[in-house]
């Protein structure tokens, strides 16, 4: 398995199990199946609203032999958490239901807060203005997460270059990881250099376009990206799906990535994906395919009168 090596030194595997969108009922047995396959990277979240479930897949892995440092587990902070002494209870709340003493990383899931029980999508009078409580003092909390041993690493997710830039110059602790939506339609070619830069590894989420999203989140006449014509030409030449070449893809840029999925055989065929090279020639024609497109454009987090705007979320 290929790893990433975080500023720390430790080892962070690239390719890992998504599990958004991964129903209870479902993800017990995705997960399962993901570490006897050979994944030992599973990206979770509060927000994901299965985090009890995976607990106990990886409850029962561990006691089947897999070593918790064998694993990298990744969860996030959500939304509606962010005031500073809100972090560590959600941090605990995410540990209990993982059945884990300490996450690998922790990430603040978006730079935006809202209050309450957060409906989805929120009201306008459920969201906290980033004047009122800005993302640094959620961050300084983070940190504490860190220094409390609950939490090795810390990042962002959905961060911009400019929200990470401020967070390397009024924290104590350096991001470890931005975690983004980063697929051929949407390369982030600027936001990975900046990270390269800063020695801030970055994650590709949405790999495969996470066409099983809400309709919430979904925009009219979307283009699909497992059925580019240019990347299913490019797998029928590698004798690969056009799932491993997007896999593999993010694989070459140097992200880690987290394609998800429930069912054992698509499990199986992106953990593969790890073993396909791409050529130039297949890189070169891949890059042609950048429209910036975001699939998760943010914008039930930045309604207006809301305090927050797009413009503000993506500063661009
Ligand atoms: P399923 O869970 O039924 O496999 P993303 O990772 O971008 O969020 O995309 C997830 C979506 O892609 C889900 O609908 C998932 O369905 C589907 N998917 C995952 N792996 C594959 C694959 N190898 N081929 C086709 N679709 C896939």
């Amino acid at each position: 398995m290929q790893a990433l090596r975080l500023k720390s030194g430790e080892p962070m595997p690239r390719l890992g199990l998504g599990t958004w969108k991964s129903r209870p009922g479902e993800v017990y047995d995705a997960v399962r199946e993901a570490i006897r396959v050979g994944y030992r990277h599973i990206d979770c979240a509060h927000a994901y609203g299965n985090e009890a479930e995976v607990g106990q897949a990886l409850a029962e892995a561990m006691a089947s032999g897999v070593k918790r440092e064998e694993l990298w587990i990744t969860s996030k902070l959500w939304n509606n958490a962010h005031h500073p002494e809100d972090v560590q209870p959600a941090l605990a709340g995410t540990l209990r239901n993982l059945r884990l003493d300490y996450l690998d990383l922790y990430l603040m899931h978006w730079p935006v807060a809202v209050r309450g029980q957060a409906h989805f999508p929120p009201g306008v009078d459920e969201f906290i203005g980033p004047k009122e409580l800005p993302f640094t003092a959620t961050w300084k909390a983070m940190e504490d997460c860190v220094n409390a041993g609950l939490a090795r690493h810390i990042g962002g997710s959905n961060f911009s270059a400019r929200k990470l830039q401020t967070l390397l110059e009024e924290g104590r602790i350096a991001p470890a990881m931005d975690q983004v939506e980063l697929h051929p339609y949407l390369q982030q070619t600027a936001l990975i250099d900046f990270c390269r830069r800063h020695g801030i590894h970055v994650t590709a989420y949405s790999p495969l376009g996470s066409a099983d999203r809400p309709a919430v989140l979904k925009a009219d006449a979307e283009p699909l990206l497992l059925e580019d014509p240019a990347i299913a030409a490019i797998a029928k030449c590698c004798d690969a799906s056009p799932a491993q070449v997007l896999i593999a893809w993010a694989l070459e840029r140097d992200t880690a990535v987290i394609p998800k999925s429930v069912n054992r055989g698509r499990i199986r065929e992106n953990f593969e994906a790890g073993a396909l090279r791409l050529t130039d020639s297949d890189l070169k024609e891949i890059g042609r395919l950048d429209r910036h497109r975001r699939y998760l454009d943010g914008a039930i987090w930045a309604p207006p009168g809301s305090g927050y705007s797009l413009e503000w979320l993506w500063d661009e």
